[in-house]
């Protein structure tokens, strides 16, 4: 089968007016991906190399967003949206440049899996001219109801023009369906609009085709995998969907996840083997973590690299950039920003580190605060292998640690540190013997007159 082309022709025109949103319903997002874009991933895994988007509500926006998640996808505006099957001849011009096989997907069905799309197209290759994906939803109204007689699929009835008795019919059309290329057009073609509805159906080819005794067939897909998303309550259902997948492939592939429902993921996670994640933590966007790595209770993660056998949180932050090589180690209430932590250093409390480096076995003290922004621009802290920044210290950038520098507590260093060098950025102490009994006597005299003054005063 592999040998047969196929375009997935994907239908994104409709406004999603439920969505209640200035953002076309397809861009809305789950797991960070445009719903849309996952459809387009599962077109990818079941073979389609051509894509076709069919666009209409926020043409623009949708062009523009197409152009990052579906790079190689050509995009059709249907003007004025008379139904699925004039939305399928919108994109008239990817269908006749003649693939094999036809897959007709809607932008806002974004569970569907590559497995029910690869059955569809084994059902082509085995001779079909229409295949159907069905399913089974617990409320069949409001769905097209598959008309099957001696396994044959004859037709598919749109609710509104339902008897009595096909509305009884459970088996129903997910929108999803594959046709054979070189029927396609001229099924599409031959669709009318006599309907309830008055619209060119996408559904009435199955009627056409099995008239003209091609086979027509119906395939079975789960409930979930056919999920369209119309309001935000169903947004959130499919996100929880997706979540909970996501979370047992990551179990089954060998990370631990000691509170699974409390773990989100993002659609593009890597994640390695014998990782632990403790409860509450988030990914965003754009994380690889490799094996052994501890991710502990309530951190927050997105375009982060983490190396192997890394300890990081509780409570720890991870934003765009922060590269944490082998062993690295960022602890509670610390935010890392495009920087990168070497082998084995340890950033363990309240601390800030942005655009820096920080070398292999270096030690960041408690409350250590790369100043990295002077309101306008943004400048890099460089420090060396095996440095050791005494706590509450405020690295001001650009600026420099030499390896196996040392800086004094509390300091706020404004100049570079030569290697092996011991740094003093604060006041020197100063001990006064007796000055404490002396003030504390002082004190309390003073505030005793203050007392009986008040007294003498009533
Ligand atoms: C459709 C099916 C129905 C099926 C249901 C599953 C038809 C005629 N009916 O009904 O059998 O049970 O999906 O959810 O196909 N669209 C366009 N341009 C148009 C019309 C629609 O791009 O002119 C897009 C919509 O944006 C949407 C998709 O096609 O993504 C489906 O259209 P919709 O109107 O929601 O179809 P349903 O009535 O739900
Ligand atoms: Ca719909």
């Amino acid at each position: 089968m592999s040998q047969r082309s196929c375009l997935s022709v994907i239908l994104a025109a409709g406004e999603g007016t439920r969505m209640k949103s200035a953002l076309p319903k397809v861009l809305h997002q789950i797991a960070g991906l445009p719903m849309v874009a996952h459809v387009v991933k599962a077109a990818e895994a079941a073979g389609a190399s051509g894509l076709a988007l069919v666009i209409g509500h926020g043409a623009d926006e949708m062009r523009k967003a197409a152009a990052k998640f579906a790079p190689k996808a050509e995009t059709f505006e249907q003007e004025k949206r008379l139904g699925t099957a004039h939305a399928v001849i919108a994109a008239r011009a990817a269908i006749s440049k003649g693939y094999d096989d036809v897959l007709v997907m809607f932008g806002d069905t974004p569970l569907i899996d590559a497995d029910a799309l690869t059955l569809a197209r084994r059902r082509l290759a085995e001779g079909a001219a229409v295949v159907v994906i069905g399913f089974r939803p617990p409320n069949p109204t409001g769905y097209g109801r598959l008309i099957e007689k001696d396994g044959k699929l004859t037709a598919i009835r749109e609710e509104k023009d339902c008897s009595e008795e096909e509305k009884k019919i459970g088996f129903c059309n997910a929108g999803m369906m594959a046709v054979a290329g070189a029927h396609a057009l001229k099924l599409l073609d031959a669709v009318g609009n006599k309907n309830a509805k008055g619209e060119y159906y996408l559904t009435d080819i199955v009627e056409i085709a099995s008239a003209q005794n091609l086979d027509v067939v119906a395939t079975e897909a789960s409930f979930e995998s056919a999920l369209g998303i119309n309001n935000r309550a169903e947004l959130a259902q499919a996100e929880a969907i997706w979540q909970q997948r996501r979370r047992h492939d990551a179990m089954l592939s060998g990370v631990t996840l000691i509170a699974p429902e409390t773990v989100f993921f993002s659609h593009d996670t890597e994640i390695g083997p014998d990782t632990i994640v403790e409860p509450n933590v988030w990914f965003g966007p754009g994380v690889r973590i490799a094996s052994g790595a501890k991710i502990h209770a309530f951190s927050h993660i997105e375009g982060a690299t983490i190396a192997s056998n890394c300890d990081v949180g509780p409570f720890a932050r991870l934003r765009p950039g922060a590269d944490l090589r082998n062993k690295a180690k960022v602890g509670n209430f610390c935010e890392v920003k495009q920087a990168v932590i070497e082998d084995g250093a340890k950033v363990n409390h309240l601390t800030y580190i942005g655009d820096a480096r920080v070398g292999a076995g270096a030690n960041i003290g408690a409350g250590t605060i790369t100043c990295n922004y002077d309101g306008y621009s943004k400048f890099f802290t460089d420090i060396g292998e095996g440095a050791f920044i005494g706590s509450n210290s405020s690295l001001v950038a650009p600026v420099t640690i030499g390896n196996g520098g040392y800086i004094a507590s509390g300091s706020v260093v404004t100049e570079s540190v030569p290697d092996d060098a011991l740094a003093f950025g604060r006041a020197r102490q100063k001990t006064i013997p007796g000055k404490g009994k002396e003030l504390r006597e002082r004190f309390a005299s003073a505030a005793a007159a203050k007392k009986k003054a008040a007294g003498a005063d009533h």
